[in-house]
C-alpha cells in the first residue's frame, strides 16, 4: 500500500512537473546596440522533472540550478554546522533545527566550527564576505550528504533557510505534537543563488482602528518571514486609538489607547512589549517601522490631551470610520515639543533607522501649514537619528535627501513623486491588502477598487513613476489597514494570497516574474497554509493543490 501510494506520487509528481516545467530558452543573440545586454540578462529558471519541491519556491529565486547528482537524505546523524559561534548565526540554525525537527522527528546537534568532511551528513550554515554581491543573498547547495549554505549575513542565512524550509514536506508546518511513522525526507540536489530585488519589502499592520495583541503581531511576524519580507510597518496612531506607551505623555496609552472602530476595548503596547517586539522581529530579520500619523488622523491623541488643541478642548473619542477631520494645532510651540517627546521616546525603543510620521489626508490646514509642519517634523525625526518616511502628500514639502515618501494615492502627482528622493511603492489599487478581492468578498473596503490576486502581482514597481530619480525606489510595502478587521483571522483572510504576490514583487528579478509561473507556485502553497492554519482566500482563479508531491 504504502509503496503504490508513493508510485502513484512519484507518476503525479512527473506529470505536473513536466507539464509546468518552462521550456529551455533557446540561446537568444545579443542585441546589436548592447552587447552587454546577454551577460547582465537574469538567467532562466530551470526545473527539473525530477524535482517538484523546487517548482513550489516562492518568491522565486534568482538562480535556480536543478542538479544532476543524488538528493540530500536527512538521517538521525545529520548535524547542523554554523560556521560561527555569533549569535544572529545560532538564532538561524536554532530556528532551523524547529522546521527539521518537525520535518523529520529528530532534533539535529548544532555545532560550531569547520565543517567535518564527508561522509558526514552536514548542513553548513557559513558566513562569507564572498558569497553574494548583496547584503540579504546567499548561495546554497544540495548535494548528497551534504547542504551548504553561504552568505554575507546572518539575514542571508535565514532566508536560505526559508528556502530550505519550503523544500521540506508541508506536514512540517505542524506545530502539533503529530503521531507520524518515521518519515524519509530528502532534499533535491540544486544550486540555487539568491538576492532580492529591494531593501525594502514591506508590509504594514494597522493596530489603531482595531488593536492587535503582541501575540497576534508575532503570529504576522511569523506568516510574513516565510516569504522574506524584511519590514513590518505599524500603524500604531490614528484617530481611533493610540497603541504605545509614552512616558512622558501618559494619558496616550491610557485615554488615548482604550478605544478603537466599533466601540471595542482598544488597547496598547507598554514599552517593554513593544521593545519585545522589535526584539521578535529582528530575531526573523524583519526590521520594525514606527508611524504615527500626524497632523492628521490625530483625534485620539487630541483627546488625550486639551493643551494639544487650538480651542483648549479635548474632544470625544471617535470610533467611526471618517477620516480627514483632526489635526494637531500646528501653531502651538507645545505641538513640537510633543512630537519630540514621543520621536525621542519611540526612536529610543527603535533599533532600524526609519520613523514614519504619516502626512496623510488632513484636510483642515492650509498648503503652507501643512507644508511648514512636515519640513519642522522631519527635522525632529532627523535630530533622533531617525530617517522620516511619510505618506505621498508629503511630497509637496522640500524634503532631505534621507526622506522616504510612500506612495499610496492612485491619482498622485507623478511630477511631485518622481522629485522624491526615496519611493517606497504601495499603489492602494494594487498593495493595500484591505481592498476587496472581488464582489463576494465581505470583509474590506473598496474606495480603490477591487484588488484581484492577478492585480496584486502584475505589476512592476520601477514603471510606476515615470521620471523618479534612478534608484530612488527602495521597494514595496503591503499595508494592511484595519478599518473592517477585528482579528488576526481576518488579517490573513486579507493578506493570504495577496501578500506572497507582493513580496515576490520585491524579491525576484522583473524580467523572471510572470502570473503563470506565479498562478502555480502560489497553488502549490495551499497544503503548507493549511498546516499553519493560514484563513486564506481560495481565490477562484487558482487551482488550489490539496497536497504536494515531496
Ligand atoms: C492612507 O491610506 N490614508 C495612507
Amino acid at each position: 500500500m504504502t509503496q503504490r501510494y508513493c508510485l502513484t506520487c512519484l507518476s503525479l509528481a512527473l506529470a505536473l512537473s513536466c507539464a509546468r516545467a518552462p521550456k529551455p530558452r533557446a540561446p537568444q543573440p545579443a542585441p546589436a546596440t548592447s552587447p552587454r545586454a546577454a551577460e547582465n540578462a537574469p538567467r532562466s529558471v530551470s526545473h527539473q522533472p525530477s524535482s517538484p519541491q523546487l517548482a513550489r519556491l516562492l518568491p522565486l529565486p534568482q538562480r535556480v540550478e536543478a542538479a544532476a547528482g543524488e538528493r540530500f537524505t536527512f538521517t538521525p546523524q545529520t548535524t547542523i554546522v554554523a560556521g560561527e559561534n555569533q549569535p544572529l548565526v545560532m538564532n538561524v540554525a536554532a530556528q532551523l533545527v524547529a522546521f527539521l525537527r518537525r520535518a523529520t522527528g529528530v532534533v539535529p546537534p548544532v555545532v560550531a566550527g569547520p565543517e567535518p568532511a564527508p561522509p558526514a551528513n552536514v548542513i553548513a550554515l557559513t558566513i562569507d564576505a564572498n558569497a553574494s554581491t548583496s547584503e540579504e543573498g546567499y548561495d546554497l547547495t544540495i548535494a548528497s550528504g551534504r547542504v551548504t549554505v553561504r552568505a554575507r549575513t546572518p539575514a542571508g542565512l535565514f532566508y536560505a533557510v526559508q528556502t530550505i524550509r519550503q523544500l521540506l514536506p508541508d506536514s512540517a508546518e505542524y506545530t502539533a505534537l503529530m503521531f507520524r511513522e518515521p518519515p524519509v525526507v530528502t532534499l533535491p540536489a540544486v544550486h540555487i543563488v539568491d538576492a532580492p530585488r529591494y531593501a525594502w519589502r514591506g508590509t504594514m499592520l494597522d493596530v489603531a482602528r482595531h488593536f492587535f495583541s503582541v501575540d497576534e503581531v508575532k503570529h504576522y511576524i511569523d506568516l510574513i518571514a516565510l516569504y522574506k519580507i524584511n519590514r513590518l510597518h505599524l500603524h500604531l496612531a490614528d484617530d481611533q486609538g493610540w497603541r504605545i506607551e509614552i512616558k512622558s505623555w501618559p494619558e496616550l496609552a491610557r485615554r488615548g489607547g482604550a478605544s478603537e472602530v466599533g466601540g471595542g476595548p482598544g488597547g496598547y503596547y507598554t514599552q517593554e512589549q513593544y521593545a519585545d517586539l522589535v526584539q521578535y522581529a529582528a530575531s526573523h530579520f524583519v526590521t520594525i517601522v514606527p508611524e504615527i500619523d500626524m497632523p492628521g488622523h490625530t483625534n485620539a491623541l487630541l483627546s488625550s490631551y486639551a493643551d494639544l488643541n487650538c480651542n483648549g478642548t479635548a474632544p470625544a473619542t471617535y470610533t467611526g470610520t471618517e477620516v480627514g477631520f483632526s489635526a494637531l494645532c500646528v501653531d502651538l510651540d507645545v505641538t513640537y515639543k510633543f512630537i519630540d517627546d514621543i520621536v525621542r521616546e519611540i526612536a529610543a525603543l527603535t533599533p532600524g533607522p526609519y520613523f514614519h510620521a504619516g502626512g496623510d489626508e488632513v484636510k483642515t490646514l492650509t498648503p503652507d501649514q501643512y507644508r511648514r509642519f512636515v519640513e519642522r517634523v522631519q527635522t525632529i525625526v532627523q535630530s533622533h537619528g531617525k530617517q522620516m518616511v511619510g505618506w505621498d502628500e508629503v511630497s509637496v514639502a522640500t524634503l532631505l535627501e534621507t526622506s522616504i515618501v510612500q506612495h499610496w494615492r492612485p491619482d498622485a502627482s507623478k511630477q511631485l513623486l518622481a522629485g522624491s528622493p526615496h519611493l517606497l511603492l504601495s499603489p492602494a489599487d494594487r498593495a493595500y491588502l484591505d481592498m476587496k478581492y472581488d464582489d463576494s468578498t465581505l470583509l474590506g473596503l473598496n474606495w480603490a477598487g477591487n484588488v484581484s490576486l492577478q492585480k496584486a502581482y502584475d505589476w512592476d514597481p520601477e514603471a510606476l513613476v515615470p521620471g523618479a530619480r534612478a534608484g530612488a525606489v527602495v521597494g514595496v510595502e503591503a499595508p494592511v489597514w484595519s478599518e473592517t478587521l477585528t482579528n488576526m483571522r481576518d488579517v490573513e483572510f486579507m493578506a493570504f494570497p495577496r501578500l506572497p504576490a507582493v513580496a515576490e514583487i520585491g524579491w525576484t528579478p522583473q524580467a523572471q516574474r510572470s502570473w503563470n509561473t506565479f498562478k502555480e507556485r502560489v497553488a502549490a502553497q495551499a497544503p503548507r497554509w493549511t498546516a499553519l492554519g493560514i484563513n486564506f482566500y481560495r481565490t477562484p482563479d487558482i487551482q488550489w493543490r490539496e497536497s504536494n508531491p515531496q
